[in-house]
């Protein structure tokens, strides 16, 4: 097996069969002139785009035509990810006439917006039907040329003019010749990404949930990256994972970058504990999509444990239990902490770490004696009190 250059990155994907065999099931079918659609969703770094490109290397295999473009935040102007996906062409390829009156239109739609001081601006109803169509007229025609794969990725950021375009798409049913993919995480959550969702799902999407590796595949994986069989220092590290590769990634990163990876005898591990304060930043900035609110919320809650109930929390922060469930419905979407009952369980605790090592020195004192006031008056054990008191000085 050839290992790709980008560093980190490692070919093929481990544990991912079942997805992969699903995928190449719908190439197939696209280069039998079906259409289909495939939905990808998981939490940020589950391997959404790992899974992509292999896909895509699959679709040059195949010989199939294949565009790609991914929403940014920052790409916000009308029609951004379809022009992306759709109009921007090699030097020296002319655009088709459909192309060009859909060029000229998006120019005149980002005047418009441009001129409008108020946000969120609301298209000209004229001009944006016409969008819609031209972008439909496109896509369907695309196919005519031969099966093709459209990837748009990460469509949570998705400018809404392009959902728009893509919800109108679902209702016409799938495009022949063509397997569209849509990735996205299930946060931030957007009603008008949920309305595109639902429409393709009602015209037969296929679903892909990427869940989070098993241990085995974590430690193949983390094996891939270090050239070698894993010690139990390391081992201990992946375990705090929650099986998300991008996680993994950063522990072995992190440790390396460090010189904390030792070898002996082809069985690597990691040494002392230094290097966990670089991988507290590194998850930290991983964590940076999600609001600040909800940052603060589970960051009280690391103060509490790897896991916690959700009445403690709230009388640690002061605020009713229904708003800090809330805030935490957007910590259960996005994955970063599941339900027991009225317990909530931090999924990876390196993320509970790097959130408790974000923790001012003073606050965190300041948390750990609040946390003993409410456990004891919730009634937990004197020993667990005493801790907090302990790390309250
Ligand atoms: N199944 C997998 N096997 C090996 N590496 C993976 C796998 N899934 C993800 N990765 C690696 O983990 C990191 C995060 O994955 P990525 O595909 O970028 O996540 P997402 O797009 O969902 O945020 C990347 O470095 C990627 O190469
Ligand atoms: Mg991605």
């Amino acid at each position: 097996m050839s290992t790709s250059a980008e560093p980190g990155r490692t070919w093929p994907l481990v544990g991912r069969a079942a997805e992969l065999d699903d995928l190449d099931d719908l190439l197939s079918s696209a280069a039998g002139g079906l259409g289909a659609t495939v939905l990808v969703e998981g939490e940020a770094g589950i391997g959404r785009t790992g899974l992509v490109e292999a896909l895509s290397a699959s679709a040059r295999l195949l010989s199939l035509a294949l565009r790609t473009a991914r929403a940014t935040p920052e790409r916000s102007e009308p029609y951004a990810l379809l022009d992306d996906a759709l109009l921007v062409h090699p030097p020296g390829v002319a655009r088709g006439p459909v192309e060009s009156e859909l060029a000229d239109l998006l120019e005149a739609l980002r005047a418009d917006v441009r001129r409008t001081t108020l946000r969120g601006a609301v298209l000209d109803e004229e001009r944006r039907a016409r969008a819609v169509e031209l972008f439909a007229a496109l896509l369907r025609r695309r196919g005519d040329g031969g099966p093709w794969v459209l990837v748009l990725e990460d469509v949570h950021d998705a400018d809404p003019a392009s959902l728009d375009v893509l919800r109108a798409l679902a209702h016409e049913g799938p495009m022949p010749g063509a397997l569209v993919v849509l990735t996205f995480r299930p946060v931030p959550s957007r009603p008008d990404l949920s309305r595109v969702v639902d429409a393709w799902v009602r015209a037969g999407a296929r679903s892909v949930e990427l869940r989070p590796l098993g241990p085995a595949a974590t430690v193949e994986l983390a094996q891939r990256l270090v050239g070698g069989s894993v010690g139990p220092a390391l081992r201990g590290a992946l375990a705090t994972t929650g099986g998300n590769p991008r996680f993994v990634t950063d522990v072995v990163r992190c440790a390396r970058s460090a010189g904390a990876l030792e070898s002996r005898d082809g069985v690597v591990d990691v040494q002392g504990a230094a290097w966990l304060t670089a991988l507290d930043t590194v998850v930290r900035t991983r964590l940076a999509y999600l609001d600040a609110d909800v940052l603060d919320l589970l960051a009280h809650a690391s103060v509490l444990g790897t896991s916690f109930v959700v009445t403690d929390l709230a009388t640690l922060v002061g605020c009713p239990v229904p708003d800090c469930w809330r805030t935490l419905r957007v910590a259960l979407a996005a994955g970063l902490v599941h339900a027991r009952a009225d317990r909530l369980v931090f999924r990876h605790d390196v993320v509970r770490a790097a959130l408790y090592g974000g923790l001012d020195e003073a606050r965190r004192r300041a948390m750990h004696a609040r946390a003993a006031w409410a456990l004891r008056e919730a009634g937990a054990p004197t020993q667990i009190v005493a801790g907090h008191l302990e790390r309250a000085r």
